[in-house]
């Protein structure tokens, strides 16, 4: 008995012994972790070599009031867009009046982090301040438009990289909207602005932005327009695709084919204000038509609680395949903005429908990034490993 205890403690002493050193040997020839080999790579780290990563911020953004999204916004993107304080209405309330405070202060934060800060908007139908529609006569009202165009590219003269000179100016048809700028000048307003803007701030690149320019009519529309601008020796720079998206629409190729047909063009194309709804489209409507809204109903607003891991990972897969079409198109490609840093800030929490709660950006309503920031950041590395492999 004594004999068998002793063999059971040998054995359990050997055992033991054997274990230890294992440990120790793994331990020193272990690699270091991924995370401890490669640290995270930002968005704007990922795609440095691509295009900018941009975010449209809004006031409490640009005055940095909270920490945690200011440190966010330097680390993650290296591109910014005023979400809504260059607009006419807020920027240029009163005909002689300017409210260049917080767009001030917008550029300096672009200049703090040294990102590429973009003018949005010089001309838009929508947010237009009320006292050009209190111009009854249309010479009066080109005169105002000039001096409105002018005064803000002067502005800002020297500290943008781009301006969405016009925006929005387009039926889903194709053909032009009948907005207070067309009925009061005609078709010219559009090489107008154009010409004006160049002529202050001849370094800024200057787009015309515009929704749904992925739909095939639109899309013709938007060519037609800008070809006819560049055929009277005037400067466009760039088209702006805004990207309001949905899960399934519009599809990768339609996606594919726009960038194509724009860049043939011979100007630049950005991607610049991308988000990605989750939640049911109210008769499969498309795009950022704002005077459009509808009736709240639990069937309408699903998601109250969390978004299901099922749409979370639908969501990064098509983020992942958006993206995918960017890498392979990035010659093509000056800048792909976000609109908006997080679920919580963004404008499809009220549209098309007031009060609901969406999920279409890459950091969560807690400023974490979710699944579709990680599809993104893992197809870059891919992409990047068979580069090196070819
Ligand atoms: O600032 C006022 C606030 O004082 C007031 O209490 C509150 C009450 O509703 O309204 C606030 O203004 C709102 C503003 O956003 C700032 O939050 C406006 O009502 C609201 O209409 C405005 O919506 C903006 C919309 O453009 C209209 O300008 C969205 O935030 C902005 O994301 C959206 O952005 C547009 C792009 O400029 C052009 N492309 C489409 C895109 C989405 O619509």
């Amino acid at each position: 008995m004594k004999n068998r205890k002793n063999m059971a403690n040998q054995f359990i002493n050997k055992f033991t012994l054997m274990a230890i050193i294992c440990l120790v040997f793994f331990a020193c020839s272990e690699k270091p972790s991924r995370k401890e080999q490669e640290p995270n790579l930002s968005l704007k780290e990922a795609f440095k070599d691509e295009f900018y990563i941009g975010s449209a911020i809004n006031r409490f953004q640009i005055e940095e009031t909270d920490s945690v999204m200011a440190s966010l916004l330097g680390r993650e993107f290296n591109s910014i867009t005023a979400e809504n304080i260059m607009k006419s209405m807020i920027i240029h309330p009163q005909r002689d009046t300017f409210n260049f405070e917080l767009a001030d202060k917008f550029v300096a934060l672009g200049e703090k982090y040294d990102m590429f800060v973009h003018g949005h908007t010089l001309i838009w139908h929508s947010q237009l301040s009320p006292w050009f529609s209190s111009i009854e006569d249309s010479l009066e009202f080109a005169t105002a438009t000039e001096k409105h165009v002018k005064d803000l590219a002067q502005h800002f003269k020297g500290k943008l990289g781009s301006w969405d000179v016009v925006n929005e100016a387009l039926n889903e048809d194709g053909t032009l909207r009948n907005s207070i700028f067309l009925k009061k000048m005609g078709e010219n307003y559009l090489a107008s602005a154009f010409k004006w803007t160049a002529e202050v701030d001849p370094s800024a690149d200057l787009y015309y932005n515009d929704y749904n320019m992925t739909n095939p009519e639109k899309r013709q529309g938007a060519i037609r327009m800008v070809k006819k601008i560049i055929d009277q020796g005037i400067k466009v720079d760039g088209i702006g695709m805004q990207g309001h998206w949905h899960l399934n629409s519009p599809t990768l190729e339609e996606i594919e084919q726009s960038i194509l047909d724009y860049s043939e063009l011979g100007v630049k194309v950005a991607i610049t204000e991308l988000d990605v709804s989750v939640l049911p489209n109210p008769w499969d409507l498309e795009g950022a038509e704002i005077s459009q809204n509808f009736e709240n109903s639990e069937e309408m607003n699903p998601y109250t609680e969390g978004l299901p891991d099922s749409i979370q990972v639908k969501l990064a897969n098509r983020y992942k395949d958006i993206f995918a079409i960017f890498l392979k198109h990035q010659d093509k490609i000056s800048r792909v903005t976000f609109w908006g840093v997080s679920d919580g800030q963004s404008w499809l929490n009220g549209f098309p429908i007031r009060g609901r709660t969406n999920y279409p950006l890459l950091f969560d309503r807690s400023l974490r990034p979710k699944a579709a920031y990680d599809s993104i950041i893992a197809l870059k590395k891919r992409f990047d490993i068979k580069n090196q492999t070819n």
